[in-house]
């Protein structure tokens, strides 16, 4: 019989509350806290050992986050007067746990550039165009099937002054909150073939190779929305073989 797996287990079937096992991620999945070649890690990394603060009441609880999330809010086509320029995409997939259990009601967050890769953030000054009709922020909740859904404008790359002649390759932050305050995640979403991606330290600071490609979504022709919108999927696995990689993890 072959064996479940995180990738092939329905999420429809019944899982109990223990999970058949506690497979860890293997080493290298998560990005180091210090990564030499992504300078700024080298300031902002702990220095000293980590002190284990008991959770309270304050970091077990959260929002209700079903209603937070407006109807519009995921589709960042639509927050201004007229259509931002770009090409549309449809970023859809799952919340999953560690055996592929859905999670349902996890606030799922973006941020991203805009299709000439500039954000709209006093920071950002490089000489790329805004739009003035894309933000490029959007948030909803999954729903009974761990699932999420933006419509957005596909990322264009952009230079950052880590090292000369550094580009990030085009993606999408994600922020995942769960049902307390304790369970906030944070990734990038990449997307297939990007040339950049030899050239990034942020992107390789995610050491295992099959890790680094569980951050790249999938293109879905079955999602497009003909004559509208091309379409790609993105599954986020929270923990066990399969977890996607995320920012801070220890
Ligand atoms: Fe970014």
């Amino acid at each position: 019989m072959a064996e479940v797996t995180a990738r092939t287990r329905s999420p429809y079937a019944p899982v109990t509350d223990t999970p058949a096992r506690y497979a860890r991620e293997p080493a290298g999945t998560h990005p180091a806290l210090d990564h030499a070649p992504y300078k700024s890690t080298a300031l902002r990394h702990p220095k000293r050992p980590l002190v284990h603060l008991p959770h309270t009441v304050t970091e077990v609880t959260g929002p209700q986050l079903r209603r937070l999330a407006g109807d519009q809010d995921n589709n960042l086509l639509v927050h201004h007067g007229g259509e931002p320029i770009g090409e549309r995409i449809v970023v859809s997939g799952r919340v999953l746990d560690t055996e592929g259990k859905p999670l349902r009601e996890t606030l799922v967050e973006i941020w991203q550039a805009n299709a000439a890769g500039r954000y709209r953030h006093r920071a950002d000054r490089w000489p790329a165009p805004l739009d003035p009709n894309f933000s490029g922020a959007g948030r909803c909740v999954t729903d009974e099937e761990g699932r999420y859904r933006f419509l957005t404008i596909k990322p264009g790359p952009y230079p950052w002054g880590n090292h000369y002649n550094a580009w990030r390759p085009a993606h999408i932050h994600f922020s995942l909150l769960g049902r307390a305050f304790a369970q906030r995640l944070v990734t990038q979403m990449y997307f297939p073939g990007d040339q950049l991606f030899p050239y990034d330290p942020i992107f390789n600071s995610v050491r295992d190779e099959s890790a680094r490609q569980r951050m790249i979504c999938r293109f879905s022709i079955a999602r497009t929305e003909p004559s509208w919108a091309t379409a790609y999927e993105f599954d986020v696995y929270l923990r066990g073989p399969a977890a996607t990689p995320f920012e801070g993890a220890l």
